[in-house]
């Protein structure tokens, strides 16, 4: 059975603008100075995994030093094609183009090969999807290349609604996030899927080969701009509890019932948990 999770290209989209305002700088800003320090002036080479239609790319390339040249890497041709369409002319920090090229792969056939001559290598909202033993391979993959590793917005179930940024509970929220993360753990196309355990396998397996970690929260803070992405949100979380729990389909109905009249009337914002990593080999290695 093909357990590939599918994204389309309008709900990346809509989530772009949250992933944007939600990224925390001190990752970023380290990877900015390992590759500054790394490569001096010749040129970055950076792949993106999961790349889909570019979002990570474009948050990216402007707030790196460059020259920079990237590759992006995902099993969607129809989303390759978009990321070409929306990231060129795209420039580094300094104004300079970047270089772009793309590859279409199953992420399942990661080999350490990937990362030959690669200095920076970086995904965004991936890593829940993806399995522990994958998350071992990408991390033992950098430290052999001596490539650093930026992942951004992997959900870390710390989600909740609120008003005015104190919770806002309903009776069945615990309930219902709790089935959430047993589907975040099915199989997404990688075997038994880390879910919301994705932020502490990632800083396991880079901590256990000596990387050094800069780690902070990147939570999206969904206020009244953000309704249309909550109201998705909350629908794609229904379905997925109706498919964990389908015996708990009326308990779900209601409560799906209840969020969506306080999200439409404005009476709740939503917090959805998610956090970045920069990790980097030491010691920092100079130029090659
Ligand atoms: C949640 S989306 C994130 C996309 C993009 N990084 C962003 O932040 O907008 C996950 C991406 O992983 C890709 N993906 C999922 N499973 C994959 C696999 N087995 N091989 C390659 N790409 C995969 C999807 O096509 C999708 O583009």
């Amino acid at each position: 059975m093909n357990t590939a999770a599918t994204f389309s290209d309008s709900w990346l989209a809509r989530r772009e603008h949250a992933d944007q305002e939600a990224r925390a700088t001190s990752p970023t800003q380290a990877a900015g100075t390992w590759l500054a320090t790394r490569c001096q002036a010749r040129e970055a080479r950076l792949v993106d995994l999961g790349s889909g239609s570019g979002a990570n790319l474009r948050y990216l390339a402007p707030r790196l030093p460059g020259p920079q040249a990237w590759r992006l890497v995902d099993h969607d041709a129809g989303l390759l094609g978009h990321a070409v369409g929306r990231c060129q002319p795209l420039c580094d920090m300094d104004g300079t183009p970047i270089r772009l090229t793309t590859q279409q792969h199953d992420l399942n056939a990661f080999t350490t090969d990937w990362l030959t001559d690669v200095d920076l290598v970086t995904a965004s909202a991936l890593c829940d999807l993806v399995s522990a033993a994958w998350v071992e391979a990408l991390a033992a993959a950098c430290a052999q290349h001596r490539c650093a590793a930026l992942i951004t917005l992997s959900v870390d179930g710390d989600t909740r609604f609120c008003v005015d940024g104190a919770d806002a509970t309903d009776r069945d929220d615990a309930w219902l996030f709790a089935t959430l993360a047993a589907h975040q753990h099915r199989d997404k196309g990688f075997g038994p899927a880390l879910g919301t355990a994705a932020p502490q396998a990632l800083s396991t397996a880079f901590s256990d080969r000596e990387f050094r970690l800069v780690d902070a929260p990147s939570p999206w803070r969904l206020g009244p701009a953000q309704r249309p992405l909550a109201l998705s949100l909350l629908d794609g979380w229904a379905d997925a509890a109706r498919e964990q729990a389908p015996e708990a389909r009326a308990r779900i109905d209601r409560w799906w019932q209840r969020r969506r009249e306080a999200l439409d009337q404005r009476r709740v914002d939503l917090y959805v948990g998610h956090r970045d990593v920069f990790a980097a080999p030491e010691p920092d290695h100079g130029p090659r």
